[in-house]
């Protein structure tokens, strides 16, 4: 594999919460790939048909622990028996709608559970450096044009994306109160950032009212793809995108810990910004067959329907910036559901991730 990261994760110890998930396996499978010790901190996968399961990767990595990141105890436990140095924490309860049905348990595992987690850093003298996945949802919506900045305010209307922007008020707490860079070397020796993406697509996501998910499902039993919001906006990007942000995040925080210890968004560029609509009909367009048909009754559940992510700060201070357009980005997430049946998927993943890289 090309290592755009100059072999620095390997022999690394990393550990990942949220490795069952979708955006998990695949930075398991890639840290992994790099020569990582990778420890999946998770609950079980949602189906057989997941990206973790498909890839095989719990039998490759060091280890594959099931566990609930609300159990503060546990986490502690498992910190301290696997040492991580790196630890990148996305296990949570994402979804939008989902929240509204059981806003308490998505308090009691975003937010707890996020604290736990930096309550078990704080407990273990091995860790180094910290990324806490957040999401673009985490800043007060005002359906405005600009994107927003990482300086903006937190907020959040339905009960997932208000979890978020009350995880990212404990991550400034915590950096504050225990891992302030003023007191780094000399009362502890941690950095911690967070991280927003926009919305992420990619191979093996199988969510609920995700549009991607939602087009497959559709396709695959030959039906039309009901559109529930054809003219929401949103910041479409590939999971390699911001996942390859978090690792390059993560290196520059080892090698300066006090330099980078903030807040990031890792969004697309303005021109892959659209509509649900236009990026599910580059969906049917790939796939090679499909209708779509726009279902955009009045729906009781608030959803914002503009969302755009300001980008300059990751570009001009970590010189990062996203690889693929919305139209190449579409392409590589079809390509792996069209495949994922009769192909193994851990090869065509390391197959993506090698397109990915080399632009
Ligand atoms: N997918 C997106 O578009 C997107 C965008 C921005 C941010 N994010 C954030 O990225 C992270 C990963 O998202 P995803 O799309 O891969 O989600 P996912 O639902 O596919 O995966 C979630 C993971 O968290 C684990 N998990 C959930 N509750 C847990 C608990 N109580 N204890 C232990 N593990 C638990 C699951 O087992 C799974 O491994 C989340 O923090 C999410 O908020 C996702």
């Amino acid at each position: 594999m090309i290592d755009i990261f100059d072999n620095f994760y390997k022999g690394k110890r990393v550990l990942i919460t949220g490795h069952t998930g979708f955006k998990g396996s695949w930075l398991s499978i890639w840290l992994h790939e790099l020569g990582a010790e990778v420890t999946g901190v998770a609950l079980d996968p949602y189906s057989e048909r997941d990206n973790y399961v498909l890839s095989g990767i719990g039998n490759k990595i060091k280890a594959d622990l099931r566990a609930d990141i609300r159990d503060g105890k546990r986490m502690k436990e498992i910190f301290l028996k696997y040492q991580p140095e790196i630890v990148f924490h996305l296990a949570a309860q994402p979804l939008v709608r989902l929240s509204y049905e059981i806003p308490a348990e998505t308090y009691d595992t975003n937010v707890m559970g996020t604290i736990n987690i930096m309550e078990a850093i704080r407990n273990t003298d091995s860790v180094k450096v910290a990324v806490m996945i957040t999401t673009d949802k985490c800043y007060e919506n005002k359906e405005q044009q600009e994107g927003y900045k990482e300086t903006d305010a937190f907020g959040g209307y339905d009960p997932y994306s208000s979890s978020k922007g009350a995880c990212e008020i404990a991550i400034s707490s915590w950096r504050r109160s225990f891992f302030n860079p003023a007191d780094y070397g000399k009362r502890h020796h941690v950095t911690i950032s967070s991280v927003r993406a926009g919305n992420v697509i990619g191979g093996g996501d199988w969510a609920l009212d995700r549009i991607i998910p939602d087009c497959i499902r559709a396709l695959e039993v030959g039906r039309p793809i009901d559109i529930r919001s054809p003219r929401a906006v949103r910041p479409w990007e590939h999971v390699l995108e911001p996942l390859s942000g978090y690792m390059l995040l993560a290196q520059k925080m080892w090698m300066h810990p006090t330099e980078y210890c903030e807040g990031w968004n890792f969004g697309p560029e303005a021109e892959s910004v659209s509509t649900v609509w236009e990026v599910a009909t580059e969906v049917v367009k790939n796939y090679g067959c499909g209708e779509l048909r726009d279902l955009s009754v009045p729906d009781a559940l608030h959803e914002a329907s503009l969302l755009m992510l300001n980008i300059d700060k990751v570009k001009k201070r970590l010189g990062w910036r996203p690889r693929l357009d919305m139209k190449s980005c579409i392409q590589l997430v079809v390509d792996w559901y069209k495949r994922y049946q009769t192909e193994d998927v851990y090869c065509l993943c390391i197959e993506e991730i090698n397109k990915f890289v080399r632009g």
